[in-house]
């Protein structure tokens, strides 16, 4: 079976941008790979954050993984920060990595252009990325368009060691998850739903309570146009919202353009709002029993020690190439 690793940022509430895009796509693979997930707590301390409340955040996105269908008996869960070998490899790979190829990374470019008194770990980002793949000799990895580039390095400093070393590392493939199914905000729905949003109405956020999640469908931005039609350039709220229906309910845009055909805009949103409460209900649900049970600390003592091994493993092997005293 292929091996599979992915992590997210333990940085404010998810939305259901991240689980429509990410964690229900990750539910989908668990079957069909040897599964990794982590939270890349370290990577969310690369741009200066006064509310971080880390240790929150991370339980908070375990027990979300959980309530999502993560199953910790397919899935390897833990936190990267729990796992030293991680940071120890980043070093060993930073030293076979060029400050020309980190400085022209897209995330780099664009997030150091919002400050001028950046850390140098925002630019080392991706190297920490890289060693969190290829510790653990990953084949693919499922991510967002966004972090595509930095799948592209890891491979080039995993094909680069392995010329200059012996074959160390796997080198893993990006599993880009589709563009269609990208959630728009509910305002300026030719705008990704995002985190950062500054107007919040425009987001949903997989904990925001029932009457919340309507409200916010029912205020979703619409032409004036009264049909229920999948065209996304003219009618970019509509189709965002027969895609949020879609990905929920796993109907085809056909299957939903005809069962709306003789809907208004205000029927169809209604139906929208009760399939995405339905949906995130279930899930808040399931993710408060989580949050306080004690199952977190256990699936986590078991992923902590069991990638420790294989990351040691992995760490001693590039030490040994490279010529260190062991
Ligand atoms: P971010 O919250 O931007 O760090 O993204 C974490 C993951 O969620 C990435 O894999 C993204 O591609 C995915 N994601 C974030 N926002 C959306 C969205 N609006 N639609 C679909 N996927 C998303
Ligand atoms: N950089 C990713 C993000 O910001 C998170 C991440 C860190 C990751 N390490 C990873 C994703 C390894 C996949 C594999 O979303």
């Amino acid at each position: 079976m292929k091996r599979m690793l992915t992590g997210l940022q333990p940085t404010g509430v998810i939305t259901l941008g991240n689980y429509v895009g990410a964690i229900k796509q990750m539910v989908k693979l668990q079957d069909e790979y040897e599964s990794y997930i982590f939270v890349a707590d370290l990577h969310a301390i690369t741009v200066p954050n006064d509310n971080l409340n880390l240790k929150d955040n991370t339980r908070s996105l375990i027990a979300l993984y959980l309530a999502c269908g993560i199953d910790p008996k397919k899935n390897t869960i833990f936190v990267q920060s729990q796992n030293e070998y991680h940071a120890n490899l980043s070093w060993l790979l930073e030293c076979n990595t060029y400050f020309g190829e980190l400085s022209r990374m897209h995330q780099f470019k664009e997030k150091s252009k919002k400050s001028n008194n950046f850390t140098v770990g925002l630019l080392t980002y991706p190297v920490l990325m890289a060693a969190d793949i290829l510790a653990y000799d990953t084949d693919v990895v499922p991510v967002g368009i966004d972090q595509k580039q930095h799948v592209e390095i890891t491979r080039d400093i995993a094909i680069r060691f392995n010329n200059k070393y012996g074959k160390t590392f796997n080198v893993p493939e990006p599993l880009i998850t589709k563009t269609g199914t990208k959630i728009m905000d509910l305002l300026e729905p030719t705008k990704k739903m995002s985190k950062s949003s500054e107007n919040q109405n425009g987001v949903i956020r997989l904990l925001d309570d029932d009457e919340v999640i309507r409200k916010k469908i029912m205020r979703a931005t619409t032409d004036s146009e009264t049909k229920v039609k999948f065209d996304p350039e003219n009618k970019p709220g509509i189709s965002n919202l027969i895609n949020i229906y879609s990905a929920i309910t796993d109907k085809t845009v056909e299957e939903i353009e005809s069962m709306f055909e003789e809907s208004n805009y205000g029927t169809f949103k209604k139906a929208v709002a009760d399939v995405v409460i339905d949906e995130l209900s279930r899930i808040k649900k399931r993710y408060y029993e989580y949050l306080n049970s004690d199952l977190i600390d256990i699936i986590l003592e078991e992923g902590k020690k069991k990638t420790r091994v294989m990351a040691k493993a992995k760490v001693d092997a590039v030490k040994r190439k490279m010529g260190f005293y062991d």
